[in-house]
């Protein structure tokens, strides 16, 4: 690797991402490449066996290096390589959302007491600069709402269900082929991944830092033809929709779910791998930002903007923090009371009658098949999910403009299509 500048970065992991930073940055007279560590001593690699290390260490320690990007996939041996290089006071760019979420508020303190930088505009739609935005353009005015299509693997299969009538298992086998869903889809299907982003999503855009099990998610997993039809006789798209909303009460409305989408909502144009996020600004209004979530240059870039940044100096600045008088960041309370409308499908209707509906209406003729559309608070979702999830619900959120009889009525015409 040539020496381009007085700049050099070292790379951890030469996967999907690592290669498409290693592509860009041919682009970028003004950045050499150190060494790229990875982990795999025996795999075939398009560049000479003299870029790469095994050894971390060998970057990490490596004074000459000015800044590092962290691409692996191991979130493990990614915290340590992320904790390491904060400790040094060095600047690391990051596209690991599940490793940054979960340990967002160490790597916070460590910045603040050893001045190092890390940023991660990659780890939150690829390539949407959707963290900077917020940052940057939305760090004053208070924010109403930021939700959106964050997963491209399940967006990818709830499309191919939605236009090609194929079984759940045909479409996530097609996104595995062609490299949109991983062989292990359960962070993505299971709606994971969308949480990780929205957490992040949730402390630039509110100031809160979150624990996972405070949100209500739910995945696409149990998703069948039947409900598909269902919100197709509606008029709708089923999506997996992530979202952060401020309430009248400052309290903030958290969740992951799969969502009934109409064609007056932006996210129902949201076709295959794409990623779109909303923002609903006091002043501003809404706005919508769409494109690539993932791939290889899509990614890539997203990684070379921080790495630019960071260079010139750029630190996130986490603008809707705030803190107590002995500087302690303030919690955002998080809403429990508030009452969704959702549908829900399982083929084990015993548990149904324990939930504690606020309304209920029941449908459908088959007696192993529960399916309603129920009123529900949120706290009581989050308690009895878990027990649905294990009946193989299917279970998406309703706007509160649509009614159990429109619901029922699209059931009846879907049965009559079927008959
Ligand atoms: N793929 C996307 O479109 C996308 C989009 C946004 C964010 N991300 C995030 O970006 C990161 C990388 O994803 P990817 O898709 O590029 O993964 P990938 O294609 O599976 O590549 C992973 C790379 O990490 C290396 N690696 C794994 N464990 C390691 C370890 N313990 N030490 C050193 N190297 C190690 C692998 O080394 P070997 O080459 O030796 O196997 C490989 O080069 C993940 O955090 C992912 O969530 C990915």
């Amino acid at each position: 690797m040539k020496s381009k500048s007085s700049k050099r970065i070292g790379i951890f992991g030469f996967g999907c991402v690592g290669q498409g930073l290693h592509d860009v940055l041919q682009d970028n007279p003004h950045l050499s490449v150190a060494r790229i560590c990875v982990r795999d001593k025996e795999k075939l690699r398009t560049l000479p066996s003299h870029s790469f290390t095994y050894n971390p260490q060998e970057l990490l320690q490596d004074d000459s290096i000015d800044l590092f990007a962290e691409l692996i996939s191991d979130p493990k041996e990614a915290l340590l390589i992320v904790r390491q290089a904060l400790k040094a006071g060095k600047t690391i760019v990051s596209a690991n959302k599940k490793m940054v979420s979960e340990n967002l508020q160490e790597l916070l303190a460590l910045q603040q007491e050893f001045g190092g930088t890390l940023l991660y505009e990659a780890a939150v739609c690829g390539s949407i600069p959707i963290l900077r935005t917020l940052e940057a353009y939305y760090g004053t005015e208070p924010l109403q709402e930021v939700s959106g299509i964050l997963n491209g693997s399940s967006n990818y299969i709830l499309s191919k269900l939605d236009s090609e009538g194929i079984s759940y298992a045909e479409a996530l086998a097609e996104a595995q082929a062609l490299g949109f869903a991983e062989a292990d889809p359960t962070l993505d299907v299971c709606g994971y991944d969308a949480l990780h982003k929205i957490s992040l999503i949730a402390a630039h855009a509110f100031g809160a830092v979150i624990k996972p099990e405070q949100v209500l998610r739910a995945g696409i997993q149990h998703i069948r033809k039947q409900d598909i039809a269902l919100a197709q006789a509606l008029g709708a798209r089923i999506r997996l929709v992530a979202s952060a909303r401020l309430n009248k009460n400052n309290m903030l409305e958290l969740q992951v779910l799969p969502t009934l989408v109409f064609p007056d909502s932006e996210l129902y144009y949201v076709e295959a791998e794409f990623n779109g996020v909303q923002l609903q600004a006091r002043y501003a209004g809404d706005q919508f930002l769409k494109g690539r979530g993932a791939g290889s240059h899509p990614t890539g870039s997203a990684v070379w903007a921080d790495v630019s940044a960071a260079l010139a100096g750029y630190k996130y600045s986490y603008p809707k923090f705030k803190y107590d008088a002995d500087e302690n960041l303030r919690p955002v309370p998080l809403e429990e009371e508030d009452v969704l409308k959702v549908y829900l499908r399982t083929t084990n209707p015993n548990l149904l009658p324990e939930v504690p509906w606020l309304e209920l209406t029941t449908f459908g003729e088959d007696p192993h098949v529960g399916q309603l559309v129920g009123a529900i608070r949120r706290k009581d979702l989050l308690l009895y999910l878990p027990a649905l999830k294990q009946t193989m619900a299917f279970i998406a959120q309703l706007p509160a403009s649509v009614s159990a009889e429109q619901v029922v009525n699209a059931s009846n015409i879907v049965l009559e299509e079927v008959a």
